[in-house]
């Protein structure tokens, strides 16, 4: 006989004895994130009524404040900024019937705000309770009633019309629509008295961002990745703090400050966009290699850097895909780089003849591989070459691969200033592997015997500037 079939004879009186039992049972495992501390000065660590890890006072959101519009929870990654919105969500439809839920892009809302280990269903289920989640209405329905439309910030124009009492915006500086998604959200947020905003993110050197947190009406807190370590599986805090510890991104990465662009700097932070794809959606993958020692170097790790192409011709973009960089001996990155060359299944090994000669290539072939390796010989200064790949990258037509461990590279793109030292070897390598893939003459360029020598320098935009129509600086190389 099944429990069911016995609950059948249970009397009325039974039944609610054992439904309130399973409830009371149940409520002793429901897990409250905001405690009561007075003064809000927990360090979310287990204390008497509360046993286990909750919120610190970095994740509350403000209450002395008067006025306040946007709470911006800026911090590094794992710091638990998604947890803190969804959290804050759901306090916030006690208070309004309608509220907006932003990501960068439908499947971000989707994986990380709803479904997520910090998204809403993790976070309900706390409590006990369940959100439904309606993909094909791009909605929420919480318990209470209260409804979340999905948006994308992909899409400002979806948020034309709609009205909201609140908004859990996620990662925002990520987003390249992000002026037209605020306005647009400001606009239609007029549900109730005293509508609010909860921004958690990264910080990215954005005019959007800056603007933001100087708001009067913006309310930020700061949260550092090491005040959630012990929430945070220790495999992800190792390949957090390690990739970026002691480095100048890692301010930003780690203790969630805003950094300013390096004056001079080519790349800033603005041109960097990202992907989630995998070596398999590639049509075509090399390993470009940048040795240590071939020259006077100021540092002594060899680049190594896997760069992916789709497409073909002027929408080709590249996908920079691994950064296996390091301190090698000539056969440790030799074999390095035969190694990612098979995991990858990539199509060729891209090195530089320059300095070392045949070297490198002899040093490759003596490693056993068998991969089909490119000598590449420079014909121009390293700036010169690293110019029409950042163009390119203001086109939008390189992205990197989201955690692929890409963040000293990263770091050596955003820190160098031409003229102030060589470029890094990274960043050597990553311009030879994107100049293999990607044809970065400017078009219609007329090859003259006197321009066939070094490009032209493309005309740089003066950082905090607006930006350049994509492609206008290639133009103007012509
Ligand atoms: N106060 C807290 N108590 C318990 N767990 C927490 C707390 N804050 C965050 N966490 C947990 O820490 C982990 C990381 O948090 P979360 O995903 O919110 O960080 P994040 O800053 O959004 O990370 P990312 O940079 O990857 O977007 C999650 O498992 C989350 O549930
Ligand atoms: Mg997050
Ligand atoms: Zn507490």
């Amino acid at each position: 006989m099944s429990i069911l079939d016995e609950l059948e004879h249970w009397s009325p009186e039974a039944k609610a004895k054992l439904y309130q039992r399973l409830k009371d049972e149940r409520a002793g495992e429901r897990k409250i994130f905001y405690c009561t501390n007075p003064g809000r000065t927990c360090d979310g660590q287990p204390h008497e009524g509360v046993p286990y890890n909750h919120a610190r006072a970095d994740q509350w959101p403000p209450i002395h404040t008067p006025a306040w519009l946007t709470f911006a929870l800026v911090g590094g990654r794992g710091s638990g900024k998604t947890r803190t919105g969804a959290e804050y969500t759901r306090q916030m439809t006690k208070r309004t019937p309608r509220l907006a839920l932003i990501g960068a892009t439908n499947a971000d809302v989707r994986d990380t705000m709803i479904t997520g280990i910090s998204g809403l269903e993790s976070v309900y289920s706390n409590y006990g309770e369940k959100v439904e989640y309606q993909p094909s209405k791009r909605r929420v329905v919480f318990p209470n009633g209260c409804i979340g439309g999905v948006f994308s910030g992909e899409e400002p124009d979806r948020l034309r019309g709609p009205q909201h009492g609140f908004a859990w915006v996620d990662e925002p500086a990520h987003y390249p629509l992000i002026d037209d998604v605020w306005s647009n959200l400001l606009f239609g947020l007029r549900v109730g008295d005293d509508p609010k905003i909860a921004v958690t993110t990264t910080p990215l050197p954005k005019e959007w961002l800056k603007t933001l947190l100087n708001d009067q009406k913006t309310v930020i807190s700061r949260v550092s990745t090491r005040a959630n370590l012990s929430n945070l599986s220790p495999t992800f805090a190792e390949a957090i703090l390690s990739q970026y510890e002691g480095t100048r991104l890692g301010r930003q990465e780690i203790d969630g400050e805003l950094l300013e662009d390096v004056e001079g700097a080519l790349w800033n932070g603005d041109l960097l966009q990202y992907a989630t794809l995998g070596p398999e959606d590639m049509d075509r993958i090399v390993i470009a290699i940048d040795p240590a020692g071939t020259a006077n170097r100021r540092s002594d790790e060899t680049g190594i850097i896997a760069v992916g192409k789709r497409g073909t011709g002027r929408s080709a973009a590249a996908y920079v895909l691994r950064d296996r960089s390091g301190k090698y001996s000539p056969s440790g990155w030799a074999t390095a780089a035969d190694d990612l060359y098979r995991e990858l299944r990539a199509d060729a090994i891209v090195v530089e003849k320059n300095y070392g000669g045949d070297m490198v290539k002899s040093t490759l072939e003596n490693s056993g591989t068998s991969a089909r390796i490119l000598v590449k010989t420079a014909m121009r200064s390293k700036q010169l070459r690293a110019e029409p790949v950042v163009s390119l990258y203001e086109q939008h037509r390189v992205w990197h691969i989201k955690d692929a461990g890409l963040g000293k590279l990263e770091s050596e793109m955003l820190g160098w200033v031409p003229g102030e030292g060589d470029s890094p070897n990274r960043v050597d390598a990553l311009v030879w592997g994107i100049e293999e893939l990607i044809d970065t003459t400017p078009p219609g360029r007329i090859i003259t015997p006197k321009s066939s020598g070094p490009t032209p320098s493309t005309p740089r935009r003066p950082n905090g500037l607006p930006r350049n129509r994509p492609g206008r600086n290639l133009r103007r190389a012509a």
